[in-house]
């Protein structure tokens, strides 16, 4: 409607094209001022004539169309009106398709993005779920934009640490005590290390011995770190199976170890090395930017080697696109240093494939979650507690319905991820119970509850006859139209999401289409007698329904059809 009538107004403005209408064209605060406003201030000088005069002279010129109701002068801005009935037919058409929103934006391009990866041997924090939460939603946006996503889990499986690990072990350790409490028992035994570590200042020197051997190959080194990393695996997979998140590559940084070299030889190649205190680096002064470390003096690759070994692999494996990377606002030098040493060996996409998506702290309502000291909260507590608190809140409220297990985790599971993207990734987010599962505040349950309200209207339907005729005049009342409006800017939420990497766009977006969605149907009976009505708001209510599941699903949430 807006590009039509763009359209009719550039026909009489011959010093705009359609585009600059387009950009002029703007969404009156007031629904009495119609649906699209029309200001005429920048024709003055043109014209040379008051804005109010343009304004007069075009709602003459144009007359009356079709599509529109009413034009109207006000001042400077030309009002214009659609008509309802057309409009409703318009959106009802659109939306009523298989996977409504899907686009093809993406076609034919390919997106890795780089997200949770935690670190071996340490469990799990809230830190690492909320890449995991907005990585897997920014899969699934690109996704349902046509793009191929490879989800890439970039396991922090090497480093020196792993040395301490094993010298803590055969130090203090039991096959027992590790199988029975998996990281746990790794965390404890590292602690130990580094206690034991203060006094006695040898037990570095093994630790590094080991990690030489881990690094030349050893067997019994390399038994006892791959033994380490399933453990970690199998607790690290029972959280991804609680958030239903998959990936397809769980290629770490052990991965990368003998892909370094080519790092190397390419920095050399371009003359970028320089020994500095016996390690070598890439000086990034040009850039504003302390130097990039690649080696240690012993020749072994560290956290930045194995990255930049991870582009040029990625690289020639997906032959990306674009490379996201879903980590920490404190990673945000590593990455801009990675990507610039890069860009320095010549590869020009290093520019604009490379993208850094950085988000911001997680806090507990009265105090931080995790102190310097320990007393980290992690991902599991936080995922198992709210799952039982909504188990409590359907105890007491609703304590008869089907599959109560499944609606807790349903719910219990998606206030926190709606709670993580409903700000700006950027933002801090907080733990905050009462609010996070407030069935009537800004919260993942509230949409959960609105979509399953609107199932059981649908169940209760039963002797409706749903025809496909609709007579769309019914549903030109001010609060079907409103939801209509939000039904269709789905797709345009979706590509604005992609475009800035941003899950909270939808967040917000299914918030609104709820809310709209209750307004509608406080106002709006939907089985009544006169069947033509029931049908044209059942139409419209199934609609609202699929959006909300829909949107929901891109953010990794889903809906029980009861709560
Ligand atoms: N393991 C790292 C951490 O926990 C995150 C890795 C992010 N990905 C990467 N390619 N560096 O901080």
């Amino acid at each position: 409607m807006k590009k039509k009538i763009a359209e009719l107004l550039a026909s009489k403005i011959d010093h705009f094209d359609v585009e600059k209408v387009e950009q002029l064209l703007e969404i009156p605060p007031k629904a009495e001022m119609g649906d699209f406003a029309f200001p005429c201030f920048q024709l003055a000088k043109v014209f040379r004539k008051a804005p109010n005069l343009i304004a007069a002279d075009l709602a003459e010129q144009i007359g009356q169309q079709e599509f529109l109701s009413k034009i109207e002068v006000k001042g400077a801005y030309l009002n214009f009106f659609v008509d309802k009935t057309l409009f409703v037919k318009q959106v009802v058409e659109k939306a009523d398709v298989e996977n409504y929103g899907k686009g093809t934006l993406g076609e034919g391009k390919q997106i890795c993005i780089d997200y949770s990866s935690p670190n071996v041997a340490k469990k799990f924090h809230v830190g690492h779920l909320r890449t995991t939460i907005i990585g897997n939603s920014l899969y699934k946006i690109f996704t349902k934009l046509g793009y191929k996503v490879e989800r890439i889990n970039h396991l922090g499986d090497w480093g020196t640490q792993f040395g301490k690990l094993i010298v803590a072990y055969k130090k203090w350790g039991s096959k027992e005590a590790v199988e029975k409490n998996g990281i746990a028992e790794l965390m404890n035994i590292y602690v130990k290390f580094h206690e034991e570590a203060e006094k006695d200042d040898s037990l570095n020197d093994e630790a590094r011995a080991w990690f030489t051997k881990m690094e030349q190959g050893d067997k019994e080194a390399l038994d006892i770190w791959q033994w380490f990393k399933d453990i970690s695996l199998v607790e690290y997979k029972k959280t991804y199976e609680m958030l239903g998140i998959e990936f397809d590559s769980y290629a770490g940084e052990s991965f990368y170890c003998d892909k370094s070299k080519r790092v190397i030889d390419e920095c050399n190649a371009h003359h970028l090395l320089e020994e500095s205190e016996g390690a070598y680096i890439v000086r990034l002064d040009d850039y504003n930017m302390a130097p990039c470390i690649v080696m240690k003096k012993d020749g072994s690759s560290i956290y930045a080697t194995r990255d930049l070994a991870a582009v040029l692999y990625r690289k020639d494996t997906y032959h990306f696109d674009k490379c996201i990377y879903v980590t920490g606002l404190e990673q945000k030098l590593h990455f801009a240093q990675v990507f610039k040493v890069i860009g320095l060996l010549g590869y020009e996409w290093a520019k604009d494939q490379l993208v850094h998506v950085p988000y911001g702290l997680v806090s507990l309502k009265g105090g931080k979650l995790s102190t310097r000291k320990g007393n980290i909260i992690y991902a599991e507590d936080i995922l198992n507690e709210s799952v039982n608190r909504i188990s409590e809140i359907i105890e007491e409220k609703n304590p008869n319905i089907p599959d109560k297990e499944e609606v807790a985790h349903k719910v219990g599971i998606g206030a926190i991820l709606f709670n993580d993207l409903y700000n700006q990734r950027i933002k801090d987010v907080v733990f905050d119970w009462d609010k996070i599962h407030n069935f009537d505040g800004e919260t993942g349950p509230y949409v959960q509850y609105t979509y399953a309200r609107a199932a059981s209207i649908l169940r209760k339907a039963t002797n409706i006859s749903m025809s496909e005729s609709i007579d769309y005049s019914v549903l030109t009342d001010d609060s079907s139209i409103t939801l209509l409006k939000e039904i269709n800017r789905y797709p345009e939420a979706i590509e604005l999401a992609a475009e800035r990497m941003e899950p909270s766009i939808i967040a917000r977006y299914a918030m609104s289409v709820a809310q709209a969605f209750n307004k509608f149907y406080h106002d709006n009976q939907c089985i009544v007698e006169d069947q033509t009505i029931s049908n044209a708001r059942l139409k419209l209510l199934t609609l609202a329904k699929n959006t909300l599941k829909d949107s929901l699903g891109l953010l990794g949430i889903q809906c029980p059809e009861q709560m």
